[in-house]
């Protein structure tokens, strides 16, 4: 398994503890920062993610950002990438079990880190449910083809 992870200022905190989580899981992580907590914008670091998801050089992203909201709207941008800002154990496991999210987008500042940890791993463990999901997945494509023209 590997992800590619990014954040701004807002998310730092939280994407720090994360890297350290997720490689303590042998999870191969691909930090594409920021790296410190300096004031930066969010649409750099979420096309980092989003590329790297979108041409398939990962499985999956994860991006913070103060709320999640930023990463998420840039990352729809990119073709097959399913960004899902998730708020609560249940939004994390719906993003996965109906939506195959590949990119979980999460808010630094309105969450404590561990319970980032939680969200995070709901989102990678929960197995995509397929069947009259897959249906609209597919309109997703569609849509996202018939957009890029
Ligand atoms: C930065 O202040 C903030 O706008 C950003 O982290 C994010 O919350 C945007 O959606």
């Amino acid at each position: 398994m590997r992800l590619a992870v990014a954040s701004d200022h807002g998310g730092y905190e939280v994407k720090q503890t994360l890297i350290e989580y997720l490689k303590k899981q042998k999870i191969e992580v691909i930090d594409l920062g920021t790296n410190g907590p300096d004031s930066v914008d969010y649409p750099d670091f979420a096309s980092e993610v989003a590329e790297q998801v979108s041409r398939g050089f990962v499985d999956g992203g994860v991006l913070a950002c103060g709320t999640g909201i930023g990463m998420c709207i840039v990352a729809n941008k990119f073709k097959n990438v399913r960004a899902a800002v998730v708020f609560d154990e249940y939004t994390a496991r719906m993003s996965k079990e109906h939506n195959n999210a590949n990119v979980l987008c999460l808010g630094g500042r309105i969450r404590q880190t561990e319970e980032a940890k939680k969200l995070v791993t709901i989102w990678l463990t929960t197995p995509y449910a397929g069947g009259r999901h897959a249906r609209r997945l597919t309109k997703i494509s569609e849509i996202e083809k018939k957009n890029l023209k």
